[in-house]
């Protein structure tokens, strides 16, 4: 089975480090896969690479198959990639519904002289992405905020407001930088049930998260990264007892205690 999203030996060096050294992971369609690893492994560059915003030193990125490497990021979205970043970028002087219609850019069909003309076929587009725009709003549970300053809105708010607009394009897959950073545990239980959502409306979700509990809860594949290679890529209940995943972590030697204490009758 060709897996929906494939990165084949991914490598994006910086002057004196490899961020990605030669990673080939594979997404499955319909799945939720996490990104883990400790800081500095590589999982923001990695995303970068993937939805275009770095260009890799060598390998590729393929969706369904075809080769995206060389295109640029709006091209990928119009394509099926949508992302969120690990900071919050939201423009916060714009309202919310307004936020959420800049995820629809890299998709609009009108061109130029229909946008400046207003033509009838121009206004119809506009009042279908608006719908569009408010559905995906009330997915994430913004949809009373909509006329409201970006800017405004409490910092979990704006992360929901940011995979809203990831989500308004309907991408076959999105991915999600650390979704449940800087959330309270209730907010981060309302994500877990947003990702299963997403998810079973039929869009891959691949996100990078710290939460090990939101992790394992969510998860149905686990590919872990350290020092820009990818170590570990399974189920996440296997990932929780690999060696190569607890030394990653914990370093060499507690790592080796609690394989010693778990050998133990
Ligand atoms: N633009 C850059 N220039 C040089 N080094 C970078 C750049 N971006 C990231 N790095 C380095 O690449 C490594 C991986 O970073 P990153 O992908 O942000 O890791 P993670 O998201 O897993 O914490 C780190 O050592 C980081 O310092
Ligand atoms: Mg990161």
């Amino acid at each position: 089975m060709t897996a929906l999203l494939q990165t084949q030996g991914l490598t994006r060096r910086y002057a004196g480090l490899i961020a990605v050294d030669g990673v080939d992971m594979a997404v499955q369609a319909g799945s939720v896969h996490a990104l883990i690893g400790p800081n500095g492994a590589g999982k923001t560059t990695l995303f970068n690479l993937i939805s275009g915003l770095e260009i890799p030193s060598s390998g590729t990125v393929r969706l369904r198959g075809q080769d995206l490497t060389a295109l640029p990021a709006d091209r990928r979205t119009a394509l099926g990639l949508a992302r969120t970043f690990q900071n919050v970028r939201v423009f916060a002087a714009m309202t919310v519904l307004e936020n959420v219609l800049t995820g629809l850019h890299p998709c609009r069909a009108a061109g130029l002289a229909a946008t400046i003309l207003r033509t009838p076929r121009f206004r119809r587009e506009e009042r279908a992405l608006v719908e569009r725009a408010r559905a995906a709003l009330d997915m994430v549970g913004l949809a009373a905020r909509a006329g409201e300053r970006a800017g405004g809105l409490s910092y979990g708010d704006q992360r929901r407001l940011e995979i809203a607009r990831a989500m308004v394009p309907e991408p076959a897959v999105v991915l999600l930088d650390e979704p449940a950073a800087g959330m309270n545990p209730a907010e981060t239980e309302t994500l877990a049930g947003l990702v299963r959502r997403i998810r079973d409306l039929g869009t891959t979700v691949l996100l990078v998260e710290h939460d090990m509990g939101f992790v394992m809860d969510i998860s149905d594949t686990v590919t872990v990264l350290n020092f820009g290679r990818l170590i570990f890529s399974g189920a996440p209940a296997a990932a929780r007892q690999a060696p190569e995943v607890l030394e990653a972590y914990l370093g060499h030697k507690v790592a080796a205690r609690l394989a010693a204490r778990v050998q133990r009758p």
